[in-house]
């Protein structure tokens, strides 16, 4: 008998690479998605594929499969500022009644779950590079604040359910990462400056661009979520590429990439943008074996294929 997984917010950027992987390990896989940020053309090649099934559903009403399951992977959620800017009571309520709907169903199948926290509950960090000890400095009533404290609720509720209830749990947090299936106009700095640099037009920088990302390819995302499911480790593991780039530097790469001629045009930084990220993987090395093998080169030529392919669509 195959493994059953749910995989919550599957029809996003994550979640479909996700679905991908584990069909390609021989796990049943149920999607439950409400589309509100992510699309069914992510996953249309799955449709008719005997281990997958797809409940179109908000995980923060009340969430019910049938049968067993042995894994649930908590993603859904609005992930891009722009778009939990526009939903900000949608945000709240996905990291905290969603993840309580999930919990309650992981207690009830025995399942164990893993949730998708992210690099956002550092806030604007004052430690770095970012270590999974460091507590955060997160602005609550910032306009931020409906993401990182739905995330640092989720994960507190998270912990709650395996001290309480002694319920498998895995947290993952996550740095930026990119790659095909990203939304165009999703917001994000790579599909901003990729979408700009792919149709002439001028390249938006927030700031004087000094701020820096780290930027993880997102098959290496995806090989370190799958081995810490599989581990036997509670506590948060940050997954992200350490290696550190500038925005400034990072448009110039694109524009050179894309053999564009778009100019770099500045616009105010928003509030409580954080200055730099960076995370230390030191934890997922060791417990995991885990490090990133996509160069930033390599996987930026992957996406940009993806991205030409989107842009002319
Ligand atoms: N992409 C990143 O760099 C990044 C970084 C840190 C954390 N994360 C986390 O990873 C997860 C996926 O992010 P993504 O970049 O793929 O975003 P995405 O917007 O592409 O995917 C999110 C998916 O969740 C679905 N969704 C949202 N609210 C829902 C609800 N209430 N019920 C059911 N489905 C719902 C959306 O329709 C979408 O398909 C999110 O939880 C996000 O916070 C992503």
């Amino acid at each position: 008998m195959s493994k059953t997984v749910l995989i919550t917010g599957g029809a996003g950027f994550i979640g479909s690479h996700l679905c991908d992987r584990f069909i390609e390990e021989g796990y049943t896989v149920y999607v439950m998605d409400n589309l509100i940020t992510g699309t069914l053309d992510n996953i249309e090649h799955l449709f008719g594929h005997p281990s997958f099934r797809f409940y179109h559903h908000d995980v923060s009403n009340f969430v019910h499969i049938p049968g067993p399951l042995d894994y649930i992977l908590h993603f859904a959620s609005p992930a891009s500022p722009i778009d939990y800017l526009k939903m900000p009571i949608q945000t709240l309520k996905v990291g905290s009644l969603g993840t309580h709907n999930l919990l309650g169903l992981a207690k009830s199948k025995g399942a164990r779950i893993l949730i998708a926290s992210t690099s956002e509950v550092y806030g604007d960090p004052e430690v770095h590079p970012q270590t999974e000890e460091y507590w955060g400095h997160v602005n609550p009533i910032g306009p931020r604040g409906v993401y990182d404290e739905a995330k640092r609720f989720q994960e507190a509720m998270t912990m709650a359910y395996h001290t309480y209830h002694g319920l498998e749990v895995r947290i993952v947090r996550i740095f930026n990462t990119y790659g095909p299936k990203m939304r165009l106009d999703d917001g994000r700095a790579l599909p901003n400056f990729m979408s700009q640099a792919l149709k002439g037009e001028d390249i938006t920088i927030y700031g004087d661009g000094s701020q820096t990302r780290s930027f993880c390819y997102v098959d290496d995302l995806v090989e370190g979520i799958y081995r810490l499911l599989l581990s036997d480790y509670s506590n948060p593991v940050n997954l992200g590429n350490p290696e550190e780039i500038t925005i400034l530097d990072f448009a110039k790469e694109l524009i050179a990439l894309t053999g564009s001629r778009s100019k770099i045009v500045y616009r105010p930084l928003p509030e409580n943008d954080p200055l730099r990220r960076k995370p230390d993987i030191t934890r997922a090395q060791e417990i995991l074996g885990w490090s990133p093998v996509i160069g930033r080169g390599a996987g930026l030529k992957k996406t940009l294929s993806y991205f030409e392919h989107a842009v002319k669509a």
